[in-house]
């Protein structure tokens, strides 16, 4: 296909996809033309220009408000051409595997078809849970990052090494196969058109190119930063192998990326590197449908993430401690508040990091999580004297990595799906001629029981590397429940461990302090886990006086300033019997709807 050039209310445009920042009604026209016929009709829409109403849009942190469909996520260009879909017809399902595959093109740092993830969906009235983890290779070993001293080294974090068997594709393809209304190559053609015809750099994804750019293989600087510089902010940036990918993607499903050509590449790529994934391992992968995590919150169903999620019982257990203690009177953000809920986190945190691990591999006790017997048991322990451990261990890595959307549709469905490649553009390395990068999952494993990894959890044995097995998780799609059974709030994050708990802070805020969504989501937010033993809290937002009054209490609290360093959710809630979306304050997100 030829760059288009067309004029849209009188403006020349140089071609059509820039468009989708411009007019909310573009993809929708674009699908419907060439979903069937390819790129003559899509010339002619173009040409034709648009008419749709303008999406209700809200920049960070504020609410966009509508009646009956809404897109909350990190990429703003993702999160249109989600509510694109949904404008033409498509269900909740149909824009999330459209929101996923545009996250891909225009949010490299996450978006990805070389990673994995976990979709949690509510359609007519059911809820299912879809596992497209990652998986470990048949030729991995259970200490293949440790040294000949038996340290670890940071090939589970950069190189081919890093690299877990992807599951996006074969899960976007799943979830569309079993629920998706429209054609398959109408939910992906937004994101083809995207890489082949380009779109302009924004201060975010420079800035991340920038952030990573040491770490990156040849064939990823070769994709971003092809002079040995990133892309400038205003610079259009295409990536031909990549629409070549979703091309095959689109017209042979998921066999177009597990087999053939794509899977040559990756094979080839991994070779080059030293990785260790084979044909075999591609064509194996499958993803799981899963049952999904149900407890109540005073009175609230929540349906969340079960294993490989660690997010849904630890989020589970964590509420569970608090129901016990009301919230609300101890007031948001107090140090009373604070104290118990960072007290929760670390008890929760503790069985988290022993006892969870893919459940095909490990039994999970589940009960020990969901139980209100151990929520009661665990709860009298909170109040006791702190210990606090003398160790530190390093921070987690900061930056954009992995991120969460939310989608609701006019017939009251709901996905909430969180993707990643880890951190921040995975493993660094992209697949040569196919534009894609692959994820550094491999590290979510326990790579040593010694030593935290990049997420600063400390986790154990049940979660070592066997061949075929799945990483751990902190993913944590989440949607609660109003009286009726519809859905009331659709939330996850991005954050790694963090993602639990800047979940649990969204939940608390709108259910027991009754905020508004955005104020839930401006709130200032806090951490904790097991180890170490200490709360993050997020200054100023949260009031000097109340860190003086935790560590009087004997916490070790840390202040961190900025945006980065907690997790950074995308919301959407119904309110006054309309849809509310929130994109993460301190992110560049957008929400839309109609
Ligand atoms: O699945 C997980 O828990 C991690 N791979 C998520 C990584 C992440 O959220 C990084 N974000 N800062």
């Amino acid at each position: 296909m030829k760059p288009i050039t067309f004029t849209l209310n009188g403006a020349p445009q140089d071609n059509g996809l820039e468009d989708v920042a411009l007019h909310s009604g573009f993809v929708s026209r674009c699908v419907v033309a060439a979903r069937s016929q390819g790129a003559a009709l899509l010339c002619a829409a173009l040409l034709a220009g648009c008419r749709a109403a303008p999406l209700a849009e809200a920049p960070a942190g504020q609410a966009a408000v509508a009646d009956s469909a809404m897109v909350v996520s990190a990429s703003p260009r993702a999160a249109r051409v989600g509510a694109s879909m949904l404008r033409l017809g498509g269900n909740a399902v149909d824009a999330a595997v459209a929101v996923a595959f545009t996250l891909a093109v225009t949010y490299p740092t996450a978006g990805n078809l070389g990673g994995g993830g976990l979709m949690l969906a509510r359609i007519n009235g059911e809820t299912m849970a879809l596992d497209f983890r990652e998986v470990a290779p048949q030729a991995a070993t259970r200490d293949m990052y440790l040294d000949a001293r038996g340290e670890p080294t940071d090939r589970s974090v950069t190189g081919a090494l890093a690299v877990g068997v992807p599951g996006s594709v074969a899960g976007l393809y799943e979830a569309h196969r079993k629920y998706g209304a429209l054609p398959w190559r109408a939910v992906i053609q937004p994101a083809m058109e995207l890489a082949e015809y380009g779109f302009r750099a924004d201060a975010s994804f420079v800035e991340d190119l920038e952030d990573n750019l040491p770490r990156f293989s040849p064939s990823t600087k070769a994709l971003y930063a092809p002079n040995g510089v990133p892309f400038d902010t205003g610079m259009k940036f295409r990536n031909a192998d990549l629409a070549k990918t979703l091309r095959l993607i689109a017209e042979r499903g998921a066999a177009g990326f597990y087999e053939g050509e794509t899977a040559d590449l990756i094979v080839a790529e991994m070779q080059r590197g030293g990785g260790i994934i084979t044909l075999e391992d591609l064509k194996r992968y499958q993803p799981k449908w899963r049952k999904p995590v149900e407890f109540t919150y005073r009175g609230h169903r929540v349906l969340t993430m079960p294993p490989i999620s660690s997010g849904g019982l630890t989020l589970a257990l964590t509420a569970g401690m608090l129901e016990g203690f009301d919230l609300r009177a101890m007031g948001a953000n107090s140090a009373d508040a604070i104290h118990v809920i960072a007290e929760a986190e670390r008890e929760a945190f503790l069985r988290r990091n022993t006892l969870l691990a893919d459940p095909d591999f490990v039994t999970i006790p589940t009960e020990r999580f969901l139980s209100p017997d151990t929520a009661r048991v665990l709860r009298t322990r909170i109040g006791r004297t702190k210990h606090t451990l003398s160790a530190l261990p390093p921070d987690p890595v900061r930056g954009r990595h992995t991120t969460h959307f939310s989608v609701v549709d006019g017939q009251g469905n709901a996905v909430a799906l969180t993707t990643t490649l880890n951190t921040g553009f995975g493993s660094a390395v992209s697949v040569s001629g196919a534009g894609f990068l692959l994820n550094n999952e491999m590290d979510d494993f326990t790579v040593s029981t010694e030593v935290v990894n990049q997420m600063g959890l400390r986790q154990g044995e049940a979660n070592a590397i066997v061949p075929g097995k799945r990483m751990l998780s902190s993913m944590t799609p989440t949607i609660v429940l109003d009286s009726s059974g519809a859905p009331l709030l659709v939330t996850g994050a991005s954050g790694g461990a963090r993602i639990i708990t800047a979940v649990l802070q969204v939940m608390l805020n709108v259910i027991d302090f009754q905020m508004p969504l955005p104020e839930a989501m401006r709130a200032p937010r806090f951490h904790a886990q097991d180890f170490p033993d200490r709360i993050d809290l997020s200054m100023p937002g949260i009031a000097e006086s109340t860190a003086v009054a935790l560590e009087a209490r004997g916490h070790t609290v840390r202040r961190k300033e900025g945006p980065l360093g907690f997790g950074w959710a995308q919301s959407i809630l119904r309110s006054g019997g309309k849809w509310h979306g929130v994109s993460e304050p301190r992110g560049h997100g957008i929400a839309a709807g109609f």
